[in-house]
């Protein structure tokens, strides 16, 4: 074990009872509506790239708000965060934590609200946290990697809606006053009754596969892992989870409701690391009215480099179509003017904190989450999923023994269709018939 990893984190000792235990006993700290000019406090939890951006990006939104405490699994990670924070605000050694449980000790401070950064796998635990502890929250997307954990986040929303307390999620778009006022149009009529969507993430490949898979000597597997995250779907979800969420989003704010069933496909025939598939399509089915019962949504997300590439929403209506960020045929290209939507979201969650008026996001992304996870599952399995599946599965992504050695830590990657038997005219390998293929 390294040092890195001896504060809270044992390669054969990790689980999730340990993040909720660490949390057990964190002391409710007093609710209240901050008054105009008090200055507010922030703990960030999960110091890498986005964190300390997030943190910049609070302090961009209201001069008189502070980052005054750090956690993360790694001393590194925190020591670069401090620095990146510098020119802007100095944080004591005494509120940097590191370790597994870092987190709590960040809950145990007098912090007016937390902003939750790490790998989306953990994302479940320390909101629950959080709101246990009565932080106000901003969280990154996605809200979850599985089922069990959208249930988790869904039950912490409603206690923080029942405590006053607000929760804000990073999807960016719907803090965008581009999209704000697009999608206000569109629901106003002008496009007309909507009667298809389409949304994709379209994007390179993982970069530095080589040099990750060579990093590996060495390093406890956990550590690995976790320093790659967005590589296995334990971690990330899969990329149609972790990134394409941000699509489905819009297209779930736009129809005001989640889908009902989906049929999705994918495969992986380029990435060398991870575990997690270069593509998904999927159809999804969102109810309609009575005389037109559905409405069909083409997503795709691809993470191939050399492909053609497309990050956007499109909504198709009865009289027009729309991009969703400031383009309706049939009103033409609207003069909307944003500021950022990183520091924008902070600015929306700390307005929203100083009114006492707490604005409550966690069952929009835990919807648009969910809808990534019943994708994937559909994708995985070949099979048709339905929302009511998706949301009742006990589904739970949990890390692999990291007591396994390197050479079998290979991860299974799901073959669609691998319960129907093998392909016709031949006989698929032992594992392949049991459940998937070895990476
Ligand atoms: N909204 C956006 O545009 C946007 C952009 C990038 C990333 N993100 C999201 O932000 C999150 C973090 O992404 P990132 O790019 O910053 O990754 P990152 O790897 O740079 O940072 C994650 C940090 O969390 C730490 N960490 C891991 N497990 C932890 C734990 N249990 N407790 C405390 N710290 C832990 C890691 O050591 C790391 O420093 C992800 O959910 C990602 O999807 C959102």
């Amino acid at each position: 074990m390294s040092d890195r990893m001896s504060r809270g984190v044992s390669r054969g000792g990790w689980s999730r009872a340990a993040i909720v235990g660490a949390a057990a006993g964190v002391s409710v700290s007093r609710l209240r509506a901050a008054e105009p000019g008090r200055a507010l406090k922030i703990g960030l939890i999960g110091s890498g790239a986005r964190g300390t951006g997030a943190a910049l990006d609070a302090m961009n939104a209201d001069p008189n708000v502070r980052v005054v405490a750090l956690a993360d699994l790694f001393a590194d990670r925190i020591a670069r965060c401090r620095e990146q924070l510098l020119a802007r605000i100095s944080i004591e050694d005494k509120y940097c934590f590191v370790g597994l449980d870092a987190f709590s000790k960040v809950l145990e401070l007098d912090v007016d609200y937390v902003i939750l950064a790490t790998p989306p796998h953990f994302r479940p635990d320390h909101l629950e946290a959080a709101v246990e502890a009565g932080k106000h929250v901003f969280m990154e997307k996605p809200a979850a990697v599985d089922p069990v954990g959208i249930r988790k986040v869904l039950a912490a929303g409603e206690k923080a809606a029942s405590r006053g307390l607000a929760i804000v999620a990073g999807t960016q778009r719907r803090h965008h006053k581009g999209y704000i006022e697009t999608v206000r149009r569109i629901h106003d009529g002008a496009i007309g009754r909507i009667l298809a969507a389409q949304c994709y993430w379209n994007q390179e490949g993982p970069r530095n596969e080589a040099r990750f898979l060579e990093n590996r000597t060495g390093r406890p597997d956990f550590e690995w892992m976790i320093r790659g995250w967005y590589r296995w779907r334990w971690l990330s979800g899969d990329h149609i989870v972790e990134q394409h969420v941000h699509n489905i989003d819009v297209i779930n704010w736009v129809l005001g409701t989640h889908p009902t069933r989906v049929v999705a496909m994918g495969s992986r025939h380029r990435r060398l690391s991870g575990d997690q598939y270069d593509w998904f399509a999927a159809d999804f089915v969102y109810p309609g009215d009575k005389n037109h019962q559905e409405i069909r949504v083409l997503s795709q997300c691809r993470q191939i480099t050399g492909c053609t590439k497309d990050i956007s929403e499109r909504v198709v209506g009865e009289t027009g179509v729309s991009n969703c960020n400031g383009w309706i045929s049939t009103v033409g290209k609207l003069d909307v003017k944003s500021p950022p939507e990183y520091v924008q979201e902070h600015a929306d969650l700390i307005a929203a904190i100083r009114a006492g008026k707490p604005i409550n996001e966690a069952r929009n992304i835990a919807e648009s989450t969910l809808c990534g996870i019943m994708a994937r599952m559909s994708a995985y399995s070949g099979k048709a999923v339905t929302w009511d599946q998706a949301m009742k599965s006990d589904e739970k992504l949990s890390p692999p023994d990291v007591k396994l050695a390197p050479e079998n830590l290979k991860s299974l990657i799901p073959v669609p269709g691998a319960e129907a038997g093998p392909p016709r005219g031949g006989r698929a390998p032992a594992a392949a018939r049991k459940k998937g293929v070895a990476n």
